[in-house]
């Protein structure tokens, strides 16, 4: 990427190396993160404009943990370390370590010290503030400087809470600006980014529309480019960043399985047609084939396979009709590539949301998104001018309502689902926390409870209701619905949806718990 300012985020396994890379990102310029195992040749060519050094959990120096790569200071870009990241420049460049023997862990109250020179220049804009509370995480300490360096600060527990060499632009911190209960923290991370490393603040979603518009262009070349499009926000920002960018060499296949929600797939054709005129969409009506394999499967991961390999069925025969064919197209996104791989390079998982497609039908991807988050996802969608509705659309996964109901899916089940998630919509929406909330969805349990309706017992289905607030969907916590809300949820569905007669709460949160029941 050669116009823009690029900050190369070494992960040495913290927890908060995307945060890293997020609060980067937002302060205006573009970042990436490479494991710790990259190689040099890998971080040579990826030519960063400066390089930050994430936390971790090792201890510099044991047996098997991680090490600076020697390719790192021979780019001769401004360094900032923060946490193993300041121990791994220290102990590199012939400082000394020790073990904190008060191990600091969360707030602490940090105090400028001024060099020879004054207040070094991570602190600018600072230093009238001092001292100010920053985040710790670490047992070990920084206790004698490498040459060039200077202690600019400390805590009551560590003398040298950061140090810098100002002449080879080195910045090292013990503590953690990314997070929020640093205070300053944005504003430490602007002044490695502007102050010292000169960096300019290039990375707009304007920007990224434009180049992203041009390289497809590039890479698509005269060929036919075939899409996944199921209506929620990623792939349809693809499709609209690629109708843009090909317009009629885009081919989106919208596969109905008959597991959507209620109106789903008319509204999704309708926003379609009225947003990007002229796609080529071709909008497969597979509902009875779904529905017929799926008949008195039971188990959840089957459920799943045959959702998975129908589709992938469906869409084949569908992309092979198409002539010229040489990409397809996904909505993957940074959080899925990163994923992938863990700081020590280990594959955990490989992304790919149409399992296999690009191998067997031989067609090499395309995915625009690849380097953004879903804020960036949706402030791009808002970019390229698609609604609200889709950009604030909840998740919903691939197998649709077929993973929300517990048991064999029929129309019977469906029917009663939708009706019940219908109502949760309406008044999430009602209530002004659709938005606010990560996803707010029904589940129809395999289980029937005794009521009593009128003067007449009854023994109907259960609903149960799950509503998170998560950032990236890796972690997720029930929401604290206001009981009004609850109960207005509740009586609904109960006095509207024939077949239920009982509503119960989800207060499990992830980890241990999924968001989705199966
Ligand atoms: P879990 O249930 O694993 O879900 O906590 C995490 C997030 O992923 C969504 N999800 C899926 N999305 N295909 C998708 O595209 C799937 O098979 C799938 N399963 C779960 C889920 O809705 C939540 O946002």
């Amino acid at each position: 990427m050669p116009n823009y300012s690029k900050v190369l985020i070494i992960d040495y396994g913290s927890q908060y190396t995307q945060l890293i890379a997020r609060r980067v990102r937002e302060a205006g310029v573009y970042s990436e993160i490479l494991p710790c195992t990259a190689e040099d040749a890998l971080i040579t060519a990826s030519k960063p404009s400066a390089v930050i050094l994430s936390g971790g959990p090792d201890d510099v120096g044991e047996p098997g943990a991680p090490g600076l790569s020697p390719g790192i200071l021979q780019l001769g870009v401004p360094i900032l370390g923060i946490c193993y990241g300041m121990q791994l420049l220290a102990h590199h460049l012939g400082g000394s370590l020790a073990n904190a023997q008060d191990r600091e862990y969360g707030p602490t109250e940090l105090t400028i010290k001024n060099t020879t020179t004054g207040p070094c220049s991570l602190w600018q804009g600072l230093a009238e503030h001092a001292p100010f509370t920053v985040w710790m995480s670490h047992g070990n300490k920084v206790t004698g400087l490498p040459e060039g360096f200077s202690a600019v600060a400390a805590t009551p527990a560590v003398e040298i809470a950061a140090m810098a060499d100002e002449k080879r632009r080195i910045h090292a911190v013990q503590f953690h600006p990314e997070v929020h209960h640093t205070q300053n923290g944005a504003r430490i991370l602007r002044n490695f980014l502007f102050n010292i490393a000169g960096l300019n603040a290039d990375w707009t979603m304007a920007s990224f529309v434009d180049r992203c518009i041009s390289e497809c262009r590039a890479k698509a070349g005269d060929s036919n480019v075939v899409l996944g499009l199921s209506g929620g926000i990623d792939s349809t920002v693809v499709a609209a960043l690629l109708h843009r960018a090909i317009g009629k060499q885009l081919h989106c296949i919208f596969v109905d399985h008959g597991l959507m929600r209620h109106k789903e797939a008319e509204e999704v054709i309708g926003m379609l047609n009225k947003h990007l005129p002229g796609l080529n969409l071709y909008h497969i009506q597979a509902q009875k084939l779904f529905l017929d394999k799926l008949a008195g499967v039971e188990d959840p991961e089957q459920k799943r396979k045959i959702i998975g390999h129908t589709f992938i069925e469906v869409f084949e025969q569908e992309a092979k009709k198409i002539s010229n064919a040489r990409f397809l197209a996904q909505g993957t996104v940074y959080p899925d590539v990163i994923e992938s791989y863990s700081a020590k390079g280990v594959v955990i998982k490989s992304h790919h949301n149409v399992g296999g497609l690009p191998e067997k039908m031989h067609l090499e991807l395309i995915e625009p998104l690849r380097e953004l988050f879903k804020d960036e996802v949706r402030a791009v969608g808002a970019e390229l001018g698609l609604p609200e509705d889709v950009i604030w659309r909840h998740p919903f996964p691939g197998p649709g309502l077929a993973v929300r109901i517990l048991g064999a899916v029929s129309e019977e089940r469906l029917a009663i689902l939708r009706a019940a998630d219908h109502i949760v919509q309406q008044e999430l929406r009602a209530a002004g926390l659709y938005r606010k909330v990560w996803q707010g969805f029904a589940v129809l349990l395999p289980l029937r409870t005794v009521g009593v309706m009128g003067d007449a017992r009854t023994y109907e289905h259960v609903v149960a209701l799950r509503v998170v607030n998560s950032v990236d969907a890796m972690t997720a916590d029930w929401a604290r619905l206001p009981y009004e809300v609850l109960g207005s949820i509740s009586g609904r569905i109960i006095s509207e949806v024939k077949g239920v007669n009982r509503v119960a709460y989800d207060v499990s949160s992830k980890p241990p718990s999924t968001i989705e029941w199966e």
